[in-house]
């Protein structure tokens, strides 16, 4: 099975309870567990990570960098401003997509921007926790490709 890291930015581990008209009921252990048995379908190991530390995520996109390791990451709010992030993920060696469980494009004016999509491999928003699955898809599919 191929690894990929599912990484999860500032106040995703508060899922459930975090504002649930928009991110839904679902708590981050539900989501957490929506990614492995997602993963394992499509003959990933999902390993699922959340943290609300910026240094802490770029340290984890060094080691997926360093191992070669697809990234499936909601970089949450860093998405909006995180040079650091962005200076990270541009060191990919893998696919990285980029996830958000709600559609920032039809939100707050400050979240229509991201700093870090024109380093993805591609961006999915939107879908809820479906997101993540349709992201573990693609990785799946750039993998069989071959393609980084
Ligand atoms: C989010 C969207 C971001 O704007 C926000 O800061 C988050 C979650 C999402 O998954 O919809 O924390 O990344």
């Amino acid at each position: 099975m191929s690894e990929v890291l599912v990484l999860n930015g500032p106040n995703l581990g508060r899922l459930g309870s975090r504002e649930p008209d928009v991110y839904g009921a679902a708590t981050f252990d539900d989501l957490a567990t929506l990614c492995r048995d997602a993963g394992r379908r499509l003959g990933l190991h999902a390993e699922v990570r959340q943290t609300d530390d910026e240094a802490e995520l770029v340290g984890w996109l060094h080691e997926a960098a360093d191992g070669r390791l697809p990234v499936v990451l909601n970089p949450a709010a860093f998405t909006h401003y995180s040079y650091a992030l962005r200076d990270a993920i541009a060191q990919r060696t893998a696919p990285l997509i980029e996830v958000h469980i709600s559609n920032p494009a039809a939100r707050e004016e400050f979240r229509h921007n991201s700093v870090v999509a024109g380093v993805a491999t591609g961006t999915i928003a939107g879908f809820g926790s479906f997101s993540y699955v349709l992201a573990l898809q693609a990785v799946a599919e750039l993998l069989a490709e071959g393609k980084d």
